[in-house]
């Protein structure tokens, strides 16, 4: 048999070889070593205003609390991030890029970006389709298969007495007509309208702790674009993750459903999603097919914050 002769051994290969050739790249960019990489290009990603916590580029990046730590500090020595308290949480801080950083960031981000358009080069053009969804199926693929590895883990754990702080894995399910009561009740306490929910309850996405729905979301589909609506937790749940888990989730199956753009509206919400990656947006950046739902002009006034996430 041929050294790559099955999908299993091509993955592998695929992402020995690109690792590699990126890691080669990014550590000509000012001489950053490879996790300082992953935590510029991850803070660049989050609204600056908003920040993020040194445990949720932790969750994000996967990789060793210790290592993640030691990179915070030579970039924080290097004037690159910027450290400031928690507005929240005293014991907690929070870490954003400072000008220098973005601007390392977005270089670095270039770079990479123009290592994989020369990769693309050596693909005839017109197979870059192909080769775009093939990718595309295979990105939802790796995603379903670490949110069944967290499914699992959290019902093997199950039985155990948790601390309240440990992270809980929610179980998610499509929701069905059957479910519009139980959502509508999640939404009016959340204070969310709950117009358009009938119409677009083959878009719900439900999430479960112990058999009961403590999260909602929702898509609302416009060809390629979707609004994101809809994001509840049940107040007696809210700050385990929950809200962060279910909006992942949600965006997760728009990616499955060929979705390239998402867009939400929220008044007191902002920060929450821009931790999630949404980026703040004008009203003119809106598609128009979004901005005819009536669910988009029922969430909240005019200067409400409109924001936007490529998937
Ligand atoms: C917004 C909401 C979904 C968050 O759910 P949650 O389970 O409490 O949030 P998580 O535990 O996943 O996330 C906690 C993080 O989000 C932040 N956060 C939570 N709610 C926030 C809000 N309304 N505004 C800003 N930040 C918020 C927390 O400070 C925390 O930040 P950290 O990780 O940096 O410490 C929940 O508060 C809710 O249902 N609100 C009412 C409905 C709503 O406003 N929906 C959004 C508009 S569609």
């Amino acid at each position: 048999m041929q050294p790559h002769s099955t999908p299993g051994a091509l993955v592998r290969e695929l992402s020995r070889l690109f690792v590699r050739s990126q890691r080669a790249q990014s550590s000509c960019v000012d001489g950053a070593s490879n996790v300082q990489c992953h935590v510029l290009t991850e803070l660049l990603r989050v609204d600056e205003l908003s920040g993020l916590t040194q445990h949720a580029l932790v969750e994000r990046l996967s990789l060793d609390k210790a290592w993640i730590s030691r990179a915070v500090d030579a970039l924080v020595s290097d004037g690159v991030v910027a450290k400031r308290p928690h507005e929240d949480d005293k014991r907690s801080v929070k870490l954003s890029l400072t000008a220098l950083g973005r601007i390392r960031a977005e270089k670095l981000e270039n770079t990479l970006n123009a290592h994989a358009a020369q990769v693309f080069e050596h693909i005839a053009v017109d197979q870059h389709a192909q080769i775009h969804d093939a990718l595309a199926v295979l990105v939802s693929a790796l995603t379903q298969s670490a949110q069944a590895a967290l499914n699992k883990t959290a019902s093997d754990s199950d039985n155990e007495i948790k601390p309240a702080s440990q992270i809980d894995t929610l179980v998610f399910e499509d929701a069905s007509m059957l479910d519009v009561p139980a959502i509508e009740a999640l939404l009016v306490q959340a204070n969310l309208s709950i117009v358009g929910v009938r119409r677009h309850i083959a878009h719900f996405r439900l999430g479960k702790f112990g058999g009961k729905i403590v999260a909602v979301g929702g898509l609302e589909i416009y060809g390629e674009q979707a609004l994101l609506r809809s994001i509840a937790v049940d107040t007696e749940q809210r700050n385990k993750a929950y809200g962060k888990q279910i909006v992942r989730d949600v965006c997760h199956s728009a990616q499955r459903a060929g979705i390239r753009d998402v867009y939400l509206k929220t008044v007191s919400a902002r920060a929450f999603f821009a931790g999630l990656g949404f980026q703040v947006i004008a009203y003119e950046q809106v598609p128009a097919s979004v901005k005819k739902s009536s669910q988009f002009r029922a969430a909240g006034p005019a200067s409400a914050t409109l924001m936007h996430c490529a998937l």
